[in-house]
């Protein structure tokens, strides 16, 4: 067994060894080039052939990846093979969706499949575990890192978590097409005080356990390997030196047996944070908290030998971290084969393979949400229209691919303007109306949708007057969300909202497809343009999926994973809040002063969580609970019977909220614990059931312990957080 064998290891291993295996260097120089003979990358060069790295990240490539293990494997005393990391987010080089867009599908299968995609192809380019999924929930969109989320629910994101973690891992981790997963930001890093990145967390202990926690829970219970904590510090403490989350919760309680990396040059920045005095104290309170392994700080390397010969850190602690990361390895299989994942014939085959595009482009259109559609404006007819399209973003090839996504190739997506050019029969111009500024790289700073020469915007409106539909691709660059991309002001950027009004004077006849990384308010256009369709960043196939929405050729059936708010101040706005003392009605109503409100805008979203259209229609009936008191122990079966109303078959989630109306701490006014999606041919019905039990009905206290308590619950049933039926029961 693989424990026998890490324990074997572990004995035959000097100190400086094991703190090897604790060390991550990102790559440092061109592997397949001469060896580095000065500074920072000759050192590091050193390390690596005398055994003290015990992974490198961003190194791909069969090539790249079997130089690097060959120093590690054949220089090295005992040739232990590095473990190689990568940010695999939403694919390697066949994108899917951003994260954020997947998770308005509510499709488990389809999310696993494109994690089994990613995994495909990062393991045949060498890479053997990635740094995904984001398990963070977040009730900001002014923070950047929402794209790589599953949104705002702690139900829905846990299901997503495991979906993606058993993409990534299989059933088999020493498969050479699946890679470990790795669960981050531990923890909290969602709750960036203001969306501010790398800020400040500062929420009680209610919110950790109850919404933080749960899907970092669920992806340890899925067998996760690894976990990444984060940059920010949680109640005064920086999460790569919390030893409450990392040993008391992870470790201890939930019984974690993979690895903890720490972010990049966490352990180093506690120094900054004014937690640790220097680096030898942050190495020590680092790896006293269970980080197991640093990446990028490189403080254990140069810290820890000597906090152990000083007797400040017991060996024991280096033993336990050596033993998570080596038995990863083992379980990788790179103990049998540290060349396992270096085939290069496989890496022709699998790396871009065409059936992959399938797969991403199935997860693209299911990723879409309907979010308005006045006068059926959508599907498009397919024959005899003048259809304008405009917006810098419909000609871009580069956006639809979004952030992280490091080692596709750039402008490799498929356009909105070329999807849409393969309906033939209609008369298609596009007119851009405004340029996208964008840096050669993803590490701009500055991106701007604006324009120098108002012909740019004329044109645009000439072609406009003369169209039947006028289809306006706005929003967000692919760059323009993601890591260090917060925003204060989440409208459409640039000159987008002024293009969109010149247009609309014009021809009201617009259907708006967003792109975007996060929620944007788009109050305006909710008002007056009649189709708007969320599109989000959707990877390598975006136009096709788009194009296939727009025609009717797919019926869309995302919902929102996360609110969109009115307006920025809004924010945090998000479904299950608590009802406060003062709740008001939700009406604005300029009469009513003391309550729980803005003066200014009323207290609903723009859309609500679990909102999205569809071309047909459903109706809710029938709500069934079988009866209407409950022991505590017994399963809560609960049916209802859903009508495709419409004309076209469709596919519909159905949701199911509960309310815990009173408990020894307050309980939000609505909180997810079921989803089913089902398709219904029009004038279908079926009936879909739901279970709830102790699970779904109890909640963490302040102290941390899932609790279950007595008293009256109700259930809410529908397509949206915006249910239609609603019922109650005792539980007793
Ligand atoms: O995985 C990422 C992390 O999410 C942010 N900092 C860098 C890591 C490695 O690239």
């Amino acid at each position: 067994p693989i424990n026998k064998k890490v324990d074997s290891l572990i004995k035959i291993m000097t100190l400086k060894e094991k703190i090897g295996q604790m060390n991550q260097y990102n790559g440092f120089w061109d592997v397949t080039g001469p060896a580095p003979d000065n500074g920072d990358a000759e050192i590091k060069y050193e390390h690596l052939k005398n055994g003290l790295v015990g992974s490198m990240l961003s190194v791909r490539g069969t090539k790249a990846v079997r130089a690097v293990q060959k120093i590690a494997v054949e220089e090295s005393r005992l040739g232990i093979p590095l473990i190689i990391g990568f940010d695999v987010i939403h694919g390697y080089k066949t994108l899917s969706p951003i994260p954020l867009a997947e998770a308005a599908s509510w499709d488990l299968e389809a999310i696993e499949k494109s994690a089994q995609v990613a995994a495909a192809e990062a393991s045949a380019a060498g890479i053997n575990w990635t740094f995904a999924p984001m398990v963070d929930i977040s009730r900001d969109p002014r923070w950047g890192r929402v794209m790589e989320g599953a949104g705002e629910d702690p139900f829905l994101g846990s299901k997503i978590a495991v979906a993606r973690v058993k993409g990534f891992q299989g059933d088999d981790l020493s498969a050479v097409n699946t890679i470990a997963a790795c669960a981050k930001h531990f923890a909290a890093y969602g709750f960036s005080e203001a969306g501010k990145e790398y800020n400040t967390v500062d929420i009680g202990n209610s919110t950790l356990h109850n919404t933080v926690l749960p899907p970092f829970k669920a992806a340890v219970e899925a067998n996760v390997k690894t976990l990444m904590n984060a940059f920010n510090e949680y109640d005064g403490v920086p999460a790569t030196g919390n030893e409450y989350l990392l040993r008391n919760i992870l470790k201890d309680k939930w019984g974690f047996k993979g690895f903890v990396i720490t972010d990049w040059a966490s352990i180093k920045e506690m120094v900054i944070w004014g937690y640790a005095k220097d680096k030898r104290d942050a190495a020590k309170i680092a790896a006293l908290a269970g980080s197991d392994m640093d990446m990028e700080s490189h403080i254990y390397v140069s810290e820890l030998e000597q906090l152990v010969k000083d007797g400040v850190i017991d060996e024991k602690i280096i033993d336990e971290a050596a033993r998570r990361i080596l038995t990863v390895k083992f379980e990788l299989g790179l103990f049998d084969d540290p060349y396992r994942y270096c085939d290069e014939t496989r890496e022709k085959e699998v790396v871009n393979s065409p059936k992959h595009l399938d797969v991403v482009l199935d997860m693209a259109k299911k990723s879409i949400v309907l979010l308005k559609n006045e006068n059926d404006l959508l599907p498009l007819k397919k024959q005899g229209q003048n259809i304008a399209l405009i917006g810098a973003l419909a000609n871009e090839k580069n956006s639809p691919l979004g952030s992280w996504r490091i080692a596709s190739k750039d402008n490799t997506g498929v356009s909105v303007l070329e999807g849409m050019q393969n309906y033939k029969d209609n008369n298609l111009i596009y007119k851009k109306g405004a340029d996208i500024t964008v840096g050669d790289t993803q590490f701009v700073n500055e991106l701007t949708i604006n324009t120098t020469d108002k012909s740019e915007f004329n044109e645009a409106i000439d072609v406009a007057k003369k169209a039947d539909v006028v289809v306006m691709v706005l929003g967000e660059h692919g760059f323009q969300s993601g890591e260090a991309r917060s925003r204060t002001d989440i409208n459409l950027p640039g000159v987008q909202q002024e293009l969109l009004e010149a247009i609309y004077k014009v021809n009201k006849n617009i259907v708006l497809v967003l792109n975007n990384g996060r929620p944007l308010s788009i109050t305006w256009a909710d008002k007056h343009i009649p189709a708007i369709l969320e599109t989000w960043q959707l990877g390598t196939q975006a136009g096709h999926a788009v194009a296939q929405v727009l025609y009717g050729d797919y019926n869309p059936s995302g919902k929102l994973p996360m609110t969109f708010p009115r307006n920025v101040g809004q924010i945090p706005i998000y479904y299950n809040h608590k009802n406060t003392g003062r709740p008001v009605r939700d009406a604005f109503n300029p009469e009513l002063v003391f309550w729980s409100h803005y003066s200014d805008v009323e207290n609903t979203p723009l859309y609500h969580f679990g909102h999205g259209l569809s071309y047909t229609t459903f109706k809710y009936e029938n709500l069934a609970l079988e009866k209407t008191v409950f022991g505590m122990d017994e399963t809560i079966n609960i049916s209802v019977g859903i009508t495709n109303t419409g004309k076209v078959t469709g596919k519909e989630v159905a949701q199911l909220y509960i309310r815990d109306l009173v408990a020894s701490t307050t309980r939000p006014v609505k909180e997810l614990k079921g989803f089913e999606l089902i398709e219904l041919q029009a004038g279908e019905t079926k009936t879909v059931n739901f279970v709830l039990n102790k699970a779904s009905l109890g909640f963490y206290n302040n102290q941390g312990d899932f609790i279950i308590e007595p008293g009256t619950f109700e259930i809410f049933i529908g397509g949206s957080s915006q249910t239609t039926l609603n019922t109650r029961f005792e539980l007793e």
